[in-house]
């Protein structure tokens, strides 16, 4: 596996500081009306919770930090981790009880097993595709065993269809079918305990499924 390319990185950085303000505002209750979502940010804080807990649960690609905090409430010790330094600013300031750091998903200051949970909310989808098995290797070496990873991103248009990208208002993103995505996963000996895929409405812009996957850490 190669490094992800840095210069991508950079630019991510740079995009999410420019509109992390405006993000934050826009999204300042993002769970409000997800439903779907809350159910499956509670059924993983409740197997993060049946397996100990473990040093943790971290919200990686935090942004603004609604999602780490709603963590927080489920009873997890959760920190977020960003790559911007002005969504890590926006969260601190939201949340001064909650830890935050500037870091990279690829390569965390977090010792080998340490963390219960891991959560990435709409943050691997600007990575380009031959750079995502990096961060999910770093997603498997911090997970202590039996450590659950809930992992969200809007899906191609077929099963089997190659990664796509697309033109997301901040910076390049891409599209991944969950079975290729599952597969990755399995391949960092991470295993897929359950996926829940949610339809667009008919009044959202993009008309792209979103999926919401389980795995855990065998
Ligand atoms: C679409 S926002 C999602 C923010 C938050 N998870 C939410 O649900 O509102 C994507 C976030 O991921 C961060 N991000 C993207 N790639 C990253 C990387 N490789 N390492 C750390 N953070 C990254 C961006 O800086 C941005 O804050």
């Amino acid at each position: 596996m190669s490094e992800p390319d840095p210069v991508h990185l950079h630019a991510t950085r740079e995009a999410y500081d420019a509109i992390a303000p405006t993000y934050a505002e826009l999204f300042h209750d993002p769970l409000a009306d997800r439903p779907w979502e809350r159910a499956l940010l509670g059924a993983f804080a409740e197997l993060v919770r049946a397996n100990g807990g473990g040093g943790g649960v971290a919200d990686l690609g935090c942004g603004p930090g609604q999602v780490t905090a709603y963590l927080h409430g489920l009873g997890l010790r959760a920190f977020g981790v960003d790559a911007s330094p002005v969504m890590v600013e926006l969260a601190r300031a939201a949340n001064p009880g909650l830890r935050f750091e500037v870091g990279s998903m690829a390569a965390l200051d977090v010792e080998d097993g340490a963390l219960g949970g891991v959560l990435s909310r709409w943050s691997v989808i600007h990575t380009p595709p031959q750079d995502l098995p990096v961060i999910l290797a770093e997603i498997a070496r911090v997970l202590a065993p039996g450590g659950h990873l809930l992992v969200e991103f809007p899906a191609t248009d077929g099963p089997h269809h190659e990664t796509q990208a697309y033109d997301h208002a901040v910076a390049t993103a891409y599209r991944w079918s969950p079975d290729r995505l599952a597969g990755l996963l399995r391949e960092q000996g991470l295993a897929e305990s359950a996926r829940l895929v949610i339809e667009p409405q008919p009044t959202d812009r993009r008309q792209f499924q979103e999926v919401q996957l389980l795995a855990y850490k065998a």
